[in-house]
Protein backbone atom coordinates (compact mmCIF):
# COMPACT_ATOMS: atom_id res chain seq x y z
CA UNK A 1 0.00 0.00 0.00
CA UNK A 2 1.35 3.57 -1.21
CA UNK A 3 0.86 5.64 2.11
CA UNK A 4 2.23 8.80 0.26
CA UNK A 5 -0.93 9.86 -1.50
CA UNK A 6 -2.43 9.53 2.12
CA UNK A 7 0.29 11.19 3.66
CA UNK A 8 -0.26 14.26 1.29
CA UNK A 9 -3.93 14.27 1.20
CA UNK A 10 -4.37 13.48 4.78
CA UNK A 11 -2.31 15.92 6.15
CA UNK A 12 -2.33 19.68 4.77
CA UNK A 13 -1.86 20.69 8.59
CA UNK A 14 1.12 18.99 9.18
CA UNK A 15 3.42 21.64 6.96
CA UNK A 16 2.89 24.13 9.27
CA UNK A 17 3.39 22.59 12.19
CA UNK A 18 6.40 21.12 10.64
CA UNK A 19 7.79 23.76 8.63
CA UNK A 20 7.72 25.64 12.17
CA UNK A 21 11.63 24.31 13.05
CA UNK A 22 12.69 28.08 12.89
CA UNK A 23 10.53 28.65 16.23
CA UNK A 24 7.32 30.59 15.14
CA UNK A 25 5.07 28.03 16.59
CA UNK A 26 5.36 26.05 20.12
CA UNK A 27 7.42 22.96 19.58
CA UNK A 28 6.00 20.38 17.74
CA UNK A 29 4.93 16.89 20.37
CA UNK A 30 7.72 14.90 21.52
CA UNK A 31 7.96 12.59 18.14
CA UNK A 32 9.69 8.94 17.59
CA UNK A 33 9.96 6.69 15.02
CA UNK A 34 8.50 3.54 15.05
CA UNK A 35 10.35 1.06 13.72
CA UNK A 36 9.33 1.70 9.56
CA UNK A 37 8.02 -2.22 8.47
CA UNK A 38 5.93 -1.88 12.11
CA UNK A 39 4.67 1.34 11.34
CA UNK A 40 3.73 1.22 7.76
CA UNK A 41 1.60 -1.79 8.67
CA UNK A 42 -0.33 -0.07 11.75
CA UNK A 43 -0.81 2.98 9.82
CA UNK A 44 -2.25 0.96 6.97
CA UNK A 45 -4.80 -0.66 9.17
CA UNK A 46 -5.39 2.67 11.37
CA UNK A 47 -6.24 4.80 7.49
CA UNK A 48 -8.16 2.05 6.42
CA UNK A 49 -10.53 1.97 9.34
CA UNK A 50 -10.15 5.84 10.62
CA UNK A 51 -13.85 6.59 9.04
CA UNK A 52 -15.47 3.40 10.39
CA UNK A 53 -14.15 4.44 13.97
CA UNK A 54 -14.87 8.20 13.29
CA UNK A 55 -18.41 6.67 12.85
CA UNK A 56 -18.72 4.36 16.04
CA UNK A 57 -17.08 6.87 18.86
CA UNK A 58 -20.38 8.92 17.64
CA UNK A 59 -22.41 6.24 18.46
CA UNK A 60 -20.32 4.53 21.26
CA UNK A 61 -19.23 7.04 24.31
CA UNK A 62 -15.18 6.54 25.01
CA UNK A 63 -14.83 4.82 28.24
CA UNK A 64 -15.22 1.23 29.11
CA UNK A 65 -13.12 -1.87 28.46
CA UNK A 66 -14.97 -2.96 25.55
CA UNK A 67 -14.76 -0.01 23.04
CA UNK A 68 -15.62 -1.14 19.79
CA UNK A 69 -12.39 -0.08 18.08
CA UNK A 70 -10.18 -1.95 20.56
CA UNK A 71 -12.06 -4.72 18.83
CA UNK A 72 -11.74 -3.83 15.55
CA UNK A 73 -7.66 -3.09 15.21
CA UNK A 74 -6.49 -4.40 18.23
CA UNK A 75 -5.61 -2.42 20.93
CA UNK A 76 -2.18 -1.65 19.35
CA UNK A 77 -3.50 -0.02 16.82
CA UNK A 78 -6.44 1.57 18.85
CA UNK A 79 -3.98 3.01 20.91
CA UNK A 80 -1.98 4.66 18.10
CA UNK A 81 -4.87 6.02 16.76
CA UNK A 82 -5.86 7.41 20.28
CA UNK A 83 -3.81 10.67 20.39
CA UNK A 84 -5.14 11.85 17.18
CA UNK A 85 -8.39 10.78 15.78
CA UNK A 86 -10.53 10.03 19.01
CA UNK A 87 -8.99 12.72 21.16
CA UNK A 88 -9.90 16.41 20.66
CA UNK A 89 -6.39 17.51 20.35
CA UNK A 90 -5.89 15.78 17.39
CA UNK A 91 -2.17 15.66 15.57
CA UNK A 92 -2.17 15.08 12.40
CA UNK A 93 -1.54 10.93 12.00
CA UNK A 94 0.89 11.44 9.38
CA UNK A 95 3.18 14.29 8.33
CA UNK A 96 5.14 15.21 5.05
CA UNK A 97 8.24 14.86 6.75
CA UNK A 98 10.51 14.17 3.50
CA UNK A 99 12.01 10.64 5.23
CA UNK A 100 8.75 8.60 4.22
CA UNK A 101 10.11 5.41 5.34
CA UNK A 102 9.61 5.79 9.06
CA UNK A 103 7.19 8.85 9.53
CA UNK A 104 7.48 10.06 12.89
CA UNK A 105 4.49 9.30 15.40
CA UNK A 106 3.50 10.88 18.61
CA UNK A 107 4.21 9.11 21.73
CA UNK A 108 1.44 7.69 23.50
CA UNK A 109 0.52 9.94 26.88
CA UNK A 110 1.19 7.26 29.05
CA UNK A 111 4.71 6.17 27.66
CA UNK A 112 6.49 6.83 30.87
CA UNK A 113 3.87 4.49 32.60
CA UNK A 114 2.58 6.89 35.07
CA UNK A 115 6.19 8.46 36.16
CA UNK A 116 7.51 4.83 36.57
CA UNK A 117 10.44 5.70 33.36
CA UNK A 118 13.05 7.96 33.83
CA UNK A 119 12.01 10.93 30.80
CA UNK A 120 16.06 11.57 29.60
CA UNK A 121 16.70 8.29 27.19
CA UNK A 122 18.00 8.88 23.50
CA UNK A 123 13.96 7.02 21.87
CA UNK A 124 16.52 4.69 18.65
CA UNK A 125 18.65 2.92 21.23
CA UNK A 126 16.08 1.51 22.95
CA UNK A 127 12.70 1.81 20.77
CA UNK A 128 10.64 -0.61 23.30
CA UNK A 129 11.17 2.00 26.03
CA UNK A 130 9.06 4.53 23.87
CA UNK A 131 6.71 2.10 22.79
CA UNK A 132 5.87 -0.36 25.09
CA UNK A 133 2.78 1.76 25.78
CA UNK A 134 1.45 1.02 22.25
CA UNK A 135 1.62 -2.34 22.62
CA UNK A 136 0.17 -3.11 26.16
CA UNK A 137 -2.89 -2.01 27.80
CA UNK A 138 -2.74 1.02 30.53
CA UNK A 139 -1.70 -0.95 33.71
CA UNK A 140 -4.48 -0.34 36.34
CA UNK A 141 -1.66 -0.60 38.75
CA UNK A 142 -0.16 2.59 39.58
CA UNK A 143 3.18 3.19 40.90
CA UNK A 144 3.16 5.16 44.56
CA UNK A 145 4.23 8.59 44.35
CA UNK A 146 7.10 7.26 46.88
CA UNK A 147 8.40 4.29 44.53
CA UNK A 148 8.45 7.18 41.58
CA UNK A 149 10.85 9.41 44.14
CA UNK A 150 12.52 6.56 45.24
CA UNK A 151 13.61 5.89 41.21
CA UNK A 152 14.61 9.13 40.95
CA UNK A 153 16.89 9.35 43.58
CA UNK A 154 17.89 5.77 42.47
CA UNK A 155 18.95 7.02 39.06
CA UNK A 156 20.96 9.36 40.83
CA UNK A 157 23.13 7.85 42.95
CA UNK A 158 23.64 5.35 40.36
CA UNK A 159 24.91 8.23 37.79
CA UNK A 160 27.17 9.30 41.05
CA UNK A 161 28.66 6.34 41.36
CA UNK A 162 28.26 4.21 38.35
CA UNK A 163 31.41 2.49 37.02
CA UNK A 164 34.47 4.29 36.36
CA UNK A 165 32.56 7.47 38.65
CA UNK A 166 35.40 9.06 40.94
CA UNK A 167 33.07 6.98 44.04
CA UNK A 168 33.55 3.60 42.08
CA UNK A 169 37.34 4.04 41.36
CA UNK A 170 37.86 4.64 45.15
CA UNK A 171 35.60 1.88 46.30
CA UNK A 172 37.13 -0.56 43.71
CA UNK A 173 40.74 0.21 45.34
CA UNK A 174 38.99 -1.09 48.60
CA UNK A 175 38.74 -4.68 47.01
CA UNK A 176 42.55 -4.74 46.22
CA UNK A 177 43.26 -3.54 49.56
CA UNK A 178 41.28 -6.36 51.36
CA UNK A 179 39.58 -4.69 53.49
CA UNK A 180 36.70 -2.61 54.14
CA UNK A 181 38.17 0.44 56.26
CA UNK A 182 36.31 3.50 56.38
CA UNK A 183 33.08 3.98 55.26
CA UNK A 184 32.46 4.67 51.76
CA UNK A 185 30.43 6.94 49.64
CA UNK A 186 29.34 4.11 47.54
CA UNK A 187 28.44 1.10 48.01
CA UNK A 188 27.39 -1.91 45.54
CA UNK A 189 25.26 -4.97 44.87
CA UNK A 190 26.91 -6.72 42.15
CA UNK A 191 24.11 -9.37 41.01
CA UNK A 192 26.09 -12.79 39.01
CA UNK A 193 24.52 -13.79 35.70
CA UNK A 194 22.96 -17.52 36.69
CA UNK A 195 20.87 -20.05 36.03
CA UNK A 196 18.12 -19.94 32.73
CA UNK A 197 16.45 -16.50 31.82
CA UNK A 198 12.96 -16.70 33.21
CA UNK A 199 14.98 -17.09 36.41
CA UNK A 200 17.62 -14.09 35.63
CA UNK A 201 14.83 -11.85 35.45
CA UNK A 202 13.09 -12.57 38.69
CA UNK A 203 16.53 -12.38 40.65
CA UNK A 204 17.67 -9.38 38.65
CA UNK A 205 14.65 -7.60 39.92
CA UNK A 206 15.04 -9.22 43.63
CA UNK A 207 18.37 -7.73 43.23
CA UNK A 208 17.35 -4.48 42.51
CA UNK A 209 14.93 -4.22 45.31
CA UNK A 210 17.62 -4.86 47.82
CA UNK A 211 19.74 -1.92 46.15
CA UNK A 212 16.72 -0.02 46.64
CA UNK A 213 16.14 -1.08 50.04
CA UNK A 214 20.09 -0.52 51.64
CA UNK A 215 21.14 2.30 49.18
CA UNK A 216 23.25 0.77 46.68
CA UNK A 217 24.06 0.50 43.37
CA UNK A 218 23.82 -2.54 41.64
CA UNK A 219 25.90 -3.60 38.80
CA UNK A 220 25.38 -6.31 36.47
CA UNK A 221 27.54 -9.27 35.34
CA UNK A 222 26.78 -9.76 32.05
CA UNK A 223 27.32 -13.12 31.37
CA UNK A 224 27.09 -14.86 27.90
CA UNK A 225 23.76 -12.40 26.60
CA UNK A 226 22.73 -9.82 28.54
CA UNK A 227 23.77 -6.95 26.27
CA UNK A 228 21.85 -8.79 23.51
CA UNK A 229 18.87 -9.19 25.72
CA UNK A 230 17.91 -6.08 27.79
CA UNK A 231 18.72 -2.27 27.25
CA UNK A 232 20.05 -0.56 30.00
CA UNK A 233 17.37 0.91 32.37
CA UNK A 234 19.13 3.90 34.21
CA UNK A 235 19.78 7.32 32.68
CA UNK A 236 23.77 8.39 31.86
CA UNK A 237 25.61 5.85 33.75
CA UNK A 238 25.45 1.70 32.70
CA UNK A 239 24.11 -0.97 35.20
CA UNK A 240 26.60 -3.56 33.73
CA UNK A 241 29.65 -4.29 35.44
CA UNK A 242 32.74 -3.56 33.65
CA UNK A 243 34.93 -5.92 32.48
CA UNK A 244 37.70 -4.51 33.87
CA UNK A 245 36.74 -5.20 37.63
CA UNK A 246 38.80 -7.32 39.69
CA UNK A 247 36.90 -10.41 40.31
CA UNK A 248 35.33 -10.55 37.10
CA UNK A 249 36.90 -14.04 36.18
CA UNK A 250 35.97 -15.09 39.77
CA UNK A 251 31.90 -14.77 39.56
CA UNK A 252 31.09 -17.91 38.13
CA UNK A 253 33.19 -19.97 40.50
CA UNK A 254 32.07 -18.48 43.80
CA UNK A 255 29.95 -20.97 45.95
CA UNK A 256 29.06 -22.50 48.98
CA UNK A 257 32.73 -22.70 50.18
CA UNK A 258 34.30 -19.61 48.77
CA UNK A 259 36.60 -17.85 51.68
CA UNK A 260 34.63 -15.16 51.12
CA UNK A 261 31.14 -16.39 51.54
CA UNK A 262 29.09 -14.41 53.88
CA UNK A 263 27.12 -18.23 55.31
CA UNK A 264 30.71 -19.77 55.21
CA UNK A 265 32.12 -17.02 56.88
CA UNK A 266 29.89 -17.04 59.71
CA UNK A 267 29.83 -21.28 59.70
CA UNK A 268 33.39 -20.75 60.43
CA UNK A 269 32.88 -18.10 63.26
CA UNK A 270 35.44 -15.81 61.14
CA UNK A 271 33.12 -13.09 61.42
CA UNK A 272 30.00 -12.18 63.79
CA UNK A 273 28.10 -9.04 64.45
CA UNK A 274 30.89 -7.62 66.38
CA UNK A 275 33.60 -7.84 63.88
CA UNK A 276 35.24 -4.88 63.28
CA UNK A 277 37.38 -5.53 60.33
CA UNK A 278 35.25 -6.87 57.47
CA UNK A 279 36.32 -7.35 54.08
CA UNK A 280 35.77 -5.11 51.22
CA UNK A 281 33.34 -7.77 49.48
CA UNK A 282 31.22 -10.46 50.53
CA UNK A 283 29.85 -13.30 48.32
CA UNK A 284 26.38 -14.17 49.45
CA UNK A 285 25.02 -17.34 48.09
CA UNK A 286 21.22 -16.93 47.76
CA UNK A 287 20.78 -19.73 45.14
CA UNK A 288 18.04 -23.21 46.05
CA UNK A 289 20.86 -24.71 47.83
CA UNK A 290 21.87 -22.58 50.23
CA UNK A 291 22.88 -23.86 53.77
CA UNK A 292 21.19 -22.60 56.93
CA UNK A 293 24.16 -19.75 57.53
CA UNK A 294 23.50 -18.44 53.82
CA UNK A 295 19.69 -18.21 54.99
CA UNK A 296 20.73 -15.59 57.72
CA UNK A 297 21.15 -13.19 54.88
CA UNK A 298 17.14 -12.94 55.76
CA UNK A 299 17.96 -11.64 59.27
CA UNK A 300 18.30 -8.02 60.30
CA UNK A 301 21.17 -8.52 62.39
CA UNK A 302 23.18 -9.98 59.92
CA UNK A 303 22.21 -6.73 57.39
CA UNK A 304 23.24 -4.48 59.85
CA UNK A 305 26.93 -6.24 59.50
CA UNK A 306 26.39 -6.56 55.79
CA UNK A 307 25.84 -2.61 55.41
CA UNK A 308 29.24 -2.13 56.22
CA UNK A 309 30.57 -4.07 53.30
CA UNK A 310 31.18 -1.74 49.79
CA UNK A 311 30.76 -4.79 47.87
CA UNK A 312 27.90 -7.29 47.97
CA UNK A 313 28.00 -10.15 45.38
CA UNK A 314 25.23 -12.01 44.75
CA UNK A 315 24.25 -15.36 43.17
CA UNK A 316 20.49 -16.62 43.28
CA UNK A 317 18.59 -18.55 40.90
CA UNK A 318 15.23 -17.59 42.67
CA UNK A 319 12.78 -14.79 43.62
CA UNK A 320 13.34 -13.63 47.31
CA UNK A 321 11.67 -10.49 47.52
CA UNK A 322 9.18 -12.36 49.70
CA UNK A 323 11.52 -12.92 52.94
CA UNK A 324 12.42 -9.38 52.55
CA UNK A 325 8.69 -8.63 53.25
CA UNK A 326 9.25 -10.78 56.61
CA UNK A 327 12.11 -8.27 57.79
CA UNK A 328 11.15 -5.83 59.95
CA UNK A 329 14.16 -3.55 59.10
CA UNK A 330 12.80 -3.31 55.70
CA UNK A 331 9.38 -4.17 55.89
CA UNK A 332 7.72 -0.65 56.48
CA UNK A 333 9.61 0.99 53.51
CA UNK A 334 8.74 -1.80 51.35
CA UNK A 335 5.11 -1.05 52.42
CA UNK A 336 5.63 2.31 51.22
CA UNK A 337 7.24 1.54 48.21
CA UNK A 338 4.51 -0.62 47.35
CA UNK A 339 1.13 0.34 49.12
CA UNK A 340 -0.22 -1.78 46.84
CA UNK A 341 2.03 -5.32 48.13
CA UNK A 342 1.14 -8.18 44.90
CA UNK A 343 3.17 -4.98 42.39
CA UNK A 344 6.63 -5.36 43.08
CA UNK A 345 7.51 -7.67 40.23
CA UNK A 346 4.97 -5.95 38.15
CA UNK A 347 6.48 -2.10 38.58
CA UNK A 348 10.06 -2.94 38.64
CA UNK A 349 9.79 -5.63 35.74
CA UNK A 350 8.20 -2.85 34.10
CA UNK A 351 10.96 -0.23 35.04
CA UNK A 352 13.96 -2.56 34.33
CA UNK A 353 13.35 -4.71 31.62
CA UNK A 354 13.17 -3.35 28.08
CA UNK A 355 13.83 -5.48 25.33
CA UNK A 356 16.80 -4.41 23.21
CA UNK A 357 15.81 -3.29 19.32
CA UNK A 358 16.38 -7.13 17.80
CA UNK A 359 14.36 -8.39 20.73
CA UNK A 360 11.71 -5.78 20.12
CA UNK A 361 11.64 -6.51 16.52
CA UNK A 362 10.36 -10.22 17.58
CA UNK A 363 7.93 -9.23 19.19
CA UNK A 364 6.27 -6.90 17.41
CA UNK A 365 6.35 -8.41 14.46
CA UNK A 366 5.06 -11.29 15.61
CA UNK A 367 2.48 -9.22 17.66
CA UNK A 368 1.54 -7.33 14.49
CA UNK A 369 1.24 -10.48 12.88
CA UNK A 370 -0.78 -12.60 14.40
CA UNK A 371 -2.44 -10.86 17.76
CA UNK A 372 -3.53 -7.32 17.21
CA UNK A 373 -6.25 -8.10 15.22
CA UNK A 374 -8.17 -10.63 18.11
CA UNK A 375 -10.57 -9.19 20.28
CA UNK A 376 -9.43 -11.38 23.17
CA UNK A 377 -5.89 -12.89 23.26
CA UNK A 378 -5.57 -15.97 25.48
CA UNK A 379 -1.95 -16.98 26.29
CA UNK A 380 -1.37 -20.11 27.28
CA UNK A 381 2.58 -21.10 29.02
CA UNK A 382 3.37 -24.66 29.02
CA UNK A 383 5.90 -26.10 30.60
CA UNK A 384 6.77 -29.72 31.57
CA UNK A 385 8.74 -31.18 34.24
CA UNK A 386 8.23 -34.84 33.48
CA UNK A 387 10.90 -36.70 31.48
CA UNK A 388 10.65 -38.46 27.95
CA UNK A 389 8.81 -36.86 24.76
CA UNK A 390 6.77 -35.01 24.75
CA UNK A 391 3.37 -34.43 23.64
CA UNK A 392 1.86 -35.96 26.73
CA UNK A 393 -2.07 -36.76 26.18
CA UNK A 394 -2.30 -36.03 30.54
CA UNK A 395 -0.82 -32.20 29.53
CA UNK A 396 -2.99 -31.99 26.64
CA UNK A 397 -6.49 -33.39 28.75
CA UNK A 398 -5.27 -31.20 31.45
CA UNK A 399 -4.89 -27.89 29.11
CA UNK A 400 -8.24 -28.46 27.75
CA UNK A 401 -9.87 -29.33 31.11
CA UNK A 402 -8.63 -25.90 32.63
CA UNK A 403 -9.39 -23.67 29.52
CA UNK A 404 -12.78 -25.00 28.66
CA UNK A 405 -14.10 -25.38 32.34
CA UNK A 406 -12.99 -21.89 33.48
CA UNK A 407 -14.64 -20.55 29.87
CA UNK A 408 -11.30 -19.50 28.46
CA UNK A 409 -11.58 -21.23 25.35
CA UNK A 410 -14.95 -21.99 24.19
CA UNK A 411 -16.60 -25.75 23.45
CA UNK A 412 -16.18 -27.37 20.04
CA UNK A 413 -19.73 -28.78 18.46
CA UNK A 414 -18.09 -32.52 17.64
CA UNK A 415 -21.75 -33.34 16.06
CA UNK A 416 -20.02 -30.49 13.27
CA UNK A 417 -23.47 -28.91 12.89
CA UNK A 418 -22.04 -25.89 11.07
CA UNK A 419 -24.34 -22.86 12.08
CA UNK A 420 -24.08 -18.81 10.62
CA UNK A 421 -21.87 -17.35 12.39
CA UNK A 422 -23.40 -15.09 15.11
CA UNK A 423 -23.81 -11.25 15.08
CA UNK A 424 -21.47 -10.80 17.63
CA UNK A 425 -18.87 -13.56 16.54
CA UNK A 426 -15.19 -13.18 18.06
CA UNK A 427 -11.28 -13.65 17.38
CA UNK A 428 -10.00 -15.05 19.79
CA UNK A 429 -5.88 -15.64 19.40
CA UNK A 430 -4.19 -18.24 21.72
CA UNK A 431 -0.14 -17.40 22.26
CA UNK A 432 1.17 -20.65 23.64
CA UNK A 433 4.66 -21.53 24.44
CA UNK A 434 5.96 -24.11 24.83
CA UNK A 435 9.13 -26.59 23.79
CA UNK A 436 7.02 -29.07 22.54
CA UNK A 437 5.04 -28.09 19.32
CA UNK A 438 2.33 -31.02 20.05
CA UNK A 439 -0.05 -28.93 22.43
CA UNK A 440 -0.50 -25.86 20.06
CA UNK A 441 -1.25 -28.46 16.86
CA UNK A 442 -3.60 -30.40 18.79
CA UNK A 443 -5.23 -27.06 20.14
CA UNK A 444 -5.13 -25.61 16.18
CA UNK A 445 -6.34 -29.12 14.43
CA UNK A 446 -9.54 -29.01 17.70
CA UNK A 447 -10.52 -25.72 16.26
CA UNK A 448 -10.08 -26.38 12.73
CA UNK A 449 -11.86 -29.75 12.80
CA UNK A 450 -14.85 -28.49 14.31
CA UNK A 451 -16.76 -25.22 15.01
CA UNK A 452 -17.19 -23.44 18.12
CA UNK A 453 -20.76 -23.89 19.98
CA UNK A 454 -21.03 -20.20 20.41
CA UNK A 455 -19.49 -19.24 17.00
CA UNK A 456 -15.96 -17.81 17.94
CA UNK A 457 -13.45 -18.46 15.63
CA UNK A 458 -9.94 -19.29 17.41
CA UNK A 459 -6.29 -18.88 16.01
CA UNK A 460 -3.87 -20.71 17.71
CA UNK A 461 -0.04 -19.70 17.19
CA UNK A 462 3.17 -21.13 18.82
CA UNK A 463 6.02 -18.84 18.16
CA UNK A 464 9.33 -21.24 18.59
CA UNK A 465 9.12 -24.75 19.85
CA UNK A 466 13.14 -25.91 20.50
CA UNK A 467 12.58 -29.38 22.06
CA UNK A 468 15.09 -28.94 24.93
CA UNK A 469 15.57 -25.76 26.80
CA UNK A 470 19.32 -23.90 25.88
CA UNK A 471 20.15 -21.98 28.50
CA UNK A 472 23.02 -19.69 27.29
CA UNK A 473 22.53 -19.39 23.42
CA UNK A 474 21.62 -15.67 22.08
CA UNK A 475 19.03 -16.02 19.63
CA UNK A 476 17.72 -18.82 21.99
CA UNK A 477 17.18 -16.10 24.79
CA UNK A 478 16.15 -13.92 22.77
CA UNK A 479 13.17 -15.65 21.56
CA UNK A 480 12.36 -17.17 24.87
CA UNK A 481 12.75 -13.49 26.56
CA UNK A 482 10.31 -12.23 23.23
CA UNK A 483 7.54 -14.58 24.14
CA UNK A 484 7.68 -13.84 28.16
CA UNK A 485 7.02 -10.54 26.61
CA UNK A 486 4.12 -11.04 24.42
CA UNK A 487 2.39 -13.35 26.59
CA UNK A 488 2.16 -10.77 29.32
CA UNK A 489 0.32 -8.53 26.30
CA UNK A 490 -2.52 -11.54 26.72
CA UNK A 491 -5.68 -10.42 28.08
CA UNK A 492 -6.12 -13.86 29.92
CA UNK A 493 -3.19 -16.14 30.62
CA UNK A 494 -2.61 -20.45 31.68
CA UNK A 495 0.68 -20.55 33.28
CA UNK A 496 2.50 -24.06 34.48
CA UNK A 497 3.46 -24.53 38.02
CA UNK A 498 7.31 -23.84 38.98
CA UNK A 499 7.62 -22.14 36.16
CA UNK A 500 9.48 -18.54 36.22
CA UNK A 501 8.99 -17.93 32.73
CA UNK A 502 5.23 -17.40 33.19
CA UNK A 503 6.24 -16.12 36.68
CA UNK A 504 7.68 -13.39 34.41
CA UNK A 505 4.55 -12.76 32.05
CA UNK A 506 1.99 -12.60 34.24
CA UNK A 507 4.07 -9.75 36.71
CA UNK A 508 4.92 -7.99 33.11
CA UNK A 509 1.44 -8.11 32.38
CA UNK A 510 -0.11 -7.72 35.45
CA UNK A 511 -2.16 -10.73 35.09
CA UNK A 512 -3.39 -13.54 37.89
CA UNK A 513 -3.14 -16.66 35.66
CA UNK A 514 -4.61 -19.55 36.29
CA UNK A 515 -2.41 -21.89 37.09
CA UNK A 516 -1.89 -25.58 36.12
CA UNK A 517 -1.13 -27.57 38.74
CA UNK A 518 1.85 -29.94 38.56
CA UNK A 519 0.58 -33.57 37.31
CA UNK A 520 1.78 -36.65 40.05
CA UNK A 521 2.12 -39.81 38.17
CA UNK A 522 1.64 -39.11 34.58
CA UNK A 523 -2.34 -38.35 35.31
CA UNK A 524 -4.05 -34.36 34.56
CA UNK A 525 -4.42 -33.27 38.04
CA UNK A 526 -7.97 -32.40 39.50
CA UNK A 527 -8.90 -29.36 39.25
CA UNK A 528 -6.95 -29.23 36.57
CA UNK A 529 -6.24 -25.48 37.52
CA UNK A 530 -6.83 -22.75 39.85
CA UNK A 531 -6.68 -18.58 39.59
CA UNK A 532 -3.41 -17.21 41.26
CA UNK A 533 -3.86 -15.41 44.19
CA UNK A 534 -1.99 -12.48 43.23
CA UNK A 535 0.41 -11.50 40.02
CA UNK A 536 3.89 -11.94 42.44
CA UNK A 537 6.08 -14.55 41.43
CA UNK A 538 6.95 -17.38 43.80
CA UNK A 539 9.98 -17.65 46.02
CA UNK A 540 10.50 -21.27 45.32
CA UNK A 541 13.04 -22.11 48.34
CA UNK A 542 12.45 -19.83 50.99
CA UNK A 543 14.04 -20.18 54.52
CA UNK A 544 12.17 -21.37 57.03
CA UNK A 545 13.61 -19.81 59.96
CA UNK A 546 12.68 -17.43 62.90
CA UNK A 547 15.46 -15.03 63.82
CA UNK A 548 14.47 -13.36 67.04
CA UNK A 549 13.97 -17.02 68.59
CA UNK A 550 16.35 -18.78 66.24
CA UNK A 551 14.27 -21.81 65.63
CA UNK A 552 12.67 -23.01 62.50
CA UNK A 553 8.92 -21.42 61.75
CA UNK A 554 6.45 -21.27 59.15
CA UNK A 555 7.26 -18.45 57.16
CA UNK A 556 3.82 -18.68 54.80
CA UNK A 557 1.78 -18.42 57.91
CA UNK A 558 3.02 -15.12 59.80
CA UNK A 559 1.50 -12.63 57.90
CA UNK A 560 -1.51 -11.76 55.76
CA UNK A 561 0.53 -11.01 52.76
CA UNK A 562 3.27 -13.50 52.47
CA UNK A 563 1.81 -16.81 52.05
CA UNK A 564 2.62 -20.37 50.47
CA UNK A 565 2.24 -20.24 46.83
CA UNK A 566 -0.84 -22.09 44.97
CA UNK A 567 2.07 -24.32 42.92
CA UNK A 568 4.64 -25.29 45.15
CA UNK A 569 3.56 -25.79 48.68
CA UNK A 570 6.50 -24.80 50.66
CA UNK A 571 7.20 -21.72 48.63
CA UNK A 572 6.09 -17.90 49.56
CA UNK A 573 4.34 -14.89 47.52
CA UNK A 574 3.80 -11.86 47.96
CA UNK A 575 -0.06 -11.01 48.13
CA UNK A 576 -2.19 -7.74 48.69
CA UNK A 577 -3.28 -9.00 51.62
CA UNK A 578 -6.89 -7.85 50.59
CA UNK A 579 -7.91 -10.95 49.49
CA UNK A 580 -9.26 -13.27 51.20
CA UNK A 581 -6.98 -15.58 53.93
C1 LIG B 1 38.39 5.86 37.00
O1 LIG B 1 39.40 4.97 36.57
C2 LIG B 1 39.51 4.79 35.17
C3 LIG B 1 40.64 3.84 34.88
O2 LIG B 1 40.54 2.70 35.64
C4 LIG B 1 39.76 6.13 34.49
O3 LIG B 1 39.76 5.95 33.09
C5 LIG B 1 38.70 7.12 34.88
O4 LIG B 1 39.00 8.38 34.33
C6 LIG B 1 38.61 7.22 36.39
N1 LIG B 1 37.54 8.13 36.74
C7 LIG B 1 37.71 9.27 37.37
C8 LIG B 1 36.49 10.11 37.60
O5 LIG B 1 38.80 9.66 37.73
C1 LIG C 1 33.43 -12.92 66.79
O1 LIG C 1 34.49 -13.12 65.88
C2 LIG C 1 35.76 -12.84 66.42
C3 LIG C 1 36.73 -13.00 65.27
O2 LIG C 1 36.43 -12.10 64.25
C4 LIG C 1 36.04 -13.77 67.56
O3 LIG C 1 37.29 -13.47 68.13
C5 LIG C 1 34.94 -13.65 68.60
O4 LIG C 1 35.13 -14.61 69.61
C6 LIG C 1 33.58 -13.85 67.96
N1 LIG C 1 32.54 -13.59 68.93
C7 LIG C 1 31.55 -14.43 69.16
C8 LIG C 1 30.53 -13.97 70.17
O5 LIG C 1 31.47 -15.52 68.64
C1 LIG D 1 0.32 -44.17 39.52
O1 LIG D 1 -0.47 -44.61 38.46
C2 LIG D 1 -0.56 -46.03 38.29
C3 LIG D 1 -1.44 -46.33 37.11
O2 LIG D 1 -1.14 -45.50 36.05
C4 LIG D 1 -1.11 -46.67 39.56
O3 LIG D 1 -1.07 -48.06 39.46
C5 LIG D 1 -0.29 -46.21 40.76
O4 LIG D 1 -0.86 -46.71 41.96
C6 LIG D 1 -0.20 -44.71 40.83
N1 LIG D 1 0.67 -44.30 41.92
C7 LIG D 1 0.33 -43.34 42.77
C8 LIG D 1 1.35 -43.03 43.82
O5 LIG D 1 -0.72 -42.73 42.72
Amino acid sequence: MDLSAFRRRSSPSASPDRSSAHGFLPAPPRRFRLGAMGLNRILASALLVLPLIATISVLYPRGGEQRPSDRLVGFAEARVLEGRALDGNATPLVSDDTDSSSPPVDLPKNYLLGGLLASEFDEQSCLSRFQSAIYRKISPHKPSSYLISRLREYEKLHKRCGPYTHSYNETLAKINSGKAIGSTDCKYVVWISFSGLGNRILTLASAFLYALLTNRVLLVDRGKDMVHLFCEPFPDKSWLLPTDFPLVNQLQRFDQNSPKCHGNMLKNNIINTSTDALPAYLYLHLAHDYGDHDKLFFCDEEQTVLAKVPWLVLKTDNYFVPSLFLMPSFDEELSKLFPDKETVFHHLGRYLFHPTNRVWGLITRYYQAYLAKADEKIGIQVRVFDVGKGPFPYIMDQILACTLKEKLLPEVDEKGSINSPPENQKLKAVLMTSLNSGYSEKLRNMYWEYPTVNGDLVGVYQPSHEEYQQTEKQLHNQKAWAEMYLLGMSDVLVTSSWSTFGYVAQGLGGLKPWILYKPENRTAPDPPCRRAMSMEPCFHAPPFYDCKAKTGIDTGALVRYVRHCEDMSWGLKVVSGRDEL
